[in-house]
């Protein structure tokens, strides 16, 4: 069977420091790694939309952020179709049939919709397309015959409602869908970057971001506004670990290697931490570190998106094609799934004789 993968981002905003650890590096490795036959990036514009209805203007604005984000991470159009989600119909359709096969309760227990729900206060009315995105996302995933779902970890409950409704798909129509696995972050660092102000999460509307199109002017800003460990008052006071965000930002970035570059009087990060915990380090020093190697990890993807910035149209010309390429695959599916449920109708010389043969026979 062919190794297929499929992920994408809503397109609410332009990318962050925790989409490039939590998800964006990854997908590059994945790439680069010639283990796929297929890769599949969606700008889930659609999806979007669930929740800002009254604001397609945010989401149209966002499209071109989000694909110069995944062309400047090193997402290569030649290896990867980047398309966008609305303009690949055939998706609608799958959704529709798949909600037949989920019920309310299923979704209404799903974590994921539940803290949105609460996040966008949805309490009282949730929009029912709103409601439904979980279903829409498994026709994301099963319309490209997707295996592999490389996604974080707030997104397991789509790919597990999504294996159910390709069992259930399959056990009432016959074998069709292919079951997805979904591919969580490797490392125990990348599963959550919190935000600078040491919030659990990195979100726009907390202002606690650090974005992959900051300039080095911002990302220090960024770094040294973060929260560290309030009671590490003076150089010498013994400094804490948990939640000083620095630290858990160095251990999703740092490497060995690093320290004999902008910090050598440590060997690796561990010395660093066993140092700053004894008290003697001070927190400006942990962020110049942080700060140099933010910087050496980003000075690639600023080159990459400059050079794309140049030549905008270029960029709308990669998504078109990749839009129409997904849709050619997407397509193939829903020929594959209106089969299985029979409802091709003209596409059936079968069903056509059958109900000719009967009318024929009761005309006798
Ligand atoms: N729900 C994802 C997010 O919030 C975006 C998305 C839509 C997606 N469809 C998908 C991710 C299919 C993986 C597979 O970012």
């Amino acid at each position: 069977m062919e190794k297929i993968i499929l992920t994408g981002d809503r397109p609410t905003g332009r990318l962050h420091l925790g989409h490039y650890v939590g998800s964006l590096k990854r997908r590059v490795e994945l790439q680069n790694s010639g283990l796929f036959d297929k890769i599949y990036v969606m700008i889930a514009d659609a999806q979007a939309l669930t929740d800002n209805a009254d604001n397609p203007e945010k989401v149209r604005q966002n499209v071109i952020e989000v694909a110069l984000d995944y062309l400047s991470v090193g997402l290569d159009p030649d290896k990867t179709t980047i398309f966008i989600q609305s303009q690949v119909p055939e998706l609608t359709e799958l959704a529709f049939y798949y909600m037949n096969l989920v019920t309310v309760s299923r979704v209404q227990r799903n974590p994921t919709v539940k803290t949105e729900i609460k996040m966008r206060n949805f309490e009282q009315s949730i929009p029912v397309g709103f409601f439904c995105y979980p279903v829409s996302q498994a026709s994301d995933i099963t319309a490209f015959k997707a295996t592999t779902v490389p996604v974080g970890e707030d997104q397991a409950p789509m790919i597990e409602l999504t294996r159910e409704i390709v069992d259930r798909f399959n056990s009432i129509y016959g074998p069709t869908l292919v079951k997805p696995e979904i591919l969580l972050p490797d490392n125990a660092a990348c599963l959550r970057l919190p935000g600078t102000d040491g919030k659990a999460k990195m979100s726009k509307s907390l202002g606690n971001c650090i974005y992959l199109s900051d300039t080095p002017k911002a990302v220090a800003k960024g770094v040294k506004g973060m929260y560290t460990d309030p009671l590490h008052l003076n150089i010498d006071d013994p400094g804490h670990l948990e939640g000083n965000c620095p630290f858990i930002y160095l251990d999703a970035f740092c490497r060995d290697e690093h320290f004999s570059r902008y910090l050598p009087a440590y060997a690796n990060l561990q010395e660093l931490k066993d140092h700053y915990v004894r008290g003697g380090v001070g927190d400006g020093t942990v962020k110049k570190l942080l700060i140099s190697i933010l910087e050496e990890e980003l000075a690639p993807l600023r080159e990459r998106r400059a050079r794309y910035e140049k030549d905008i149209p270029g960029v709308y010309d990669i998504l078109r094609r990749g839009c129409e390429e997904a849709r050619a695959a997407a397509a193939r599916t829903l020929d594959e799934v209106r089969a299985a449920m029979k409802i091709n109708y003209f596409d059936d010389p079968a069903l056509i004789r059958e109900q000719a043969e009967k009318y024929a026979a009761a005309h006798k």
